[in-house]
């Protein structure tokens, strides 16, 4: 089989200057199936063990790998040299602060999502077995169940970029997942924590956050229904 080879141009920093990162090139010879993190992983055998970068399942399952690839955000697990150029530039994930090289601190990121209470909230006994669902109650937060928490819609965001504290896509559309859940059982003021526009009011509806989703969750479409449902509950209280 022929061996190839690709140049790749990692942005590296160390933890004590991330503000000042530079390109380091490597040269990675490979066969036709080698992944992104599959060079970066060899680029750390065989030719710098201090690259920096974060993996887990190698198989897009964990959400670890996610990097910004010839200018686009992806895992890099999911991403093959043999679909590139040659010349491959590889970028930590925008939006959040670099730790060293491809490793960011996702801090922010999680703190975010802890805002909104991503879990089942009831307030009846829970039933001695499971809590049964119709397929169509699955149906309405089936999609943003699948959100494995990669952070790739956080780094494309526009607005998350101007403006840190947005509470941003995956969150929102975690509550989304929660406000739409036929078992879940919160009142409206988890509505109300988001009303606001670094909130569900400040998206712009660019949807890079779609674009870049790679398990099809549209965190858009959860934040628009949020908005639906804020509106609806503003209508009521009007008509009483
Ligand atoms: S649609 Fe909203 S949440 Fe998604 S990228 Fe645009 S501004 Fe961000
Ligand atoms: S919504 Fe998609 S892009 Fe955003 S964190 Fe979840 S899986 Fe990643
Ligand atoms: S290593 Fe788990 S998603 Fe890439």
């Amino acid at each position: 089989m022929p061996v190839t080879e690709s140049s790749i141009h990692v942005l590296r920093s160390d933890e004590k200057d991330s503000a000042d990162p530079a390109f380091v090139s490597f040269a990675v010879p490979h066969e036709k199936d080698m992944t992104v993190l599959a060079a970066l992983l060899w680029i750390q055998d065989n030719l710098d063990g201090t690259l920096a970068l974060r993996y887990s399942c190698r198989g897009a399952v964990c959400g670890s790998c996610a990097m910004v690839i010839n200018g686009d955000i992806a895992l890099a697990c999911r991403i093959h040299l043999r679909n590139l150029p040659a010349e491959v530039i590889v970028e930590p994930l925008p939006n959040l602060p670099i730790q060293k090289d491809l490793v960011v601190d996702m801090t922010r990121f999680w703190e975010s999502w802890a805002r909104v209470r991503p879990y089942l909230i009831r307030f009846d006994d829970m039933p001695e077995k499971e809590i049964l669902q119709t397929p169509a109650q699955l149906d309405r937060i089936e999609q943003f169940i699948n959100c494995m928490l990669c952070a790739c819609c956080y780094s494309a965001c526009p607005l998350q970029q101007r403006n840190p504290e947005y509470v941003g896509p995956a969150a929102l559309a975690a509550l989304a997942r929660f406000e739409n859940d036929s078992r879940d059982q919160r009142d409206r003021d988890s509505l109300k924590e988001v009303s606001h526009d670094s909130g569900m009011w400040g998206c712009r509806s660019i949807f890079r956050c779609i674009d870049v989703c790679p398990r099809n969750v549209r965190p858009a479409d959860g934040i628009a229904e949020l908005r639906t449902r804020a509106l609806k509950d503003l209508l009521g209280r009007k008509k009483r």
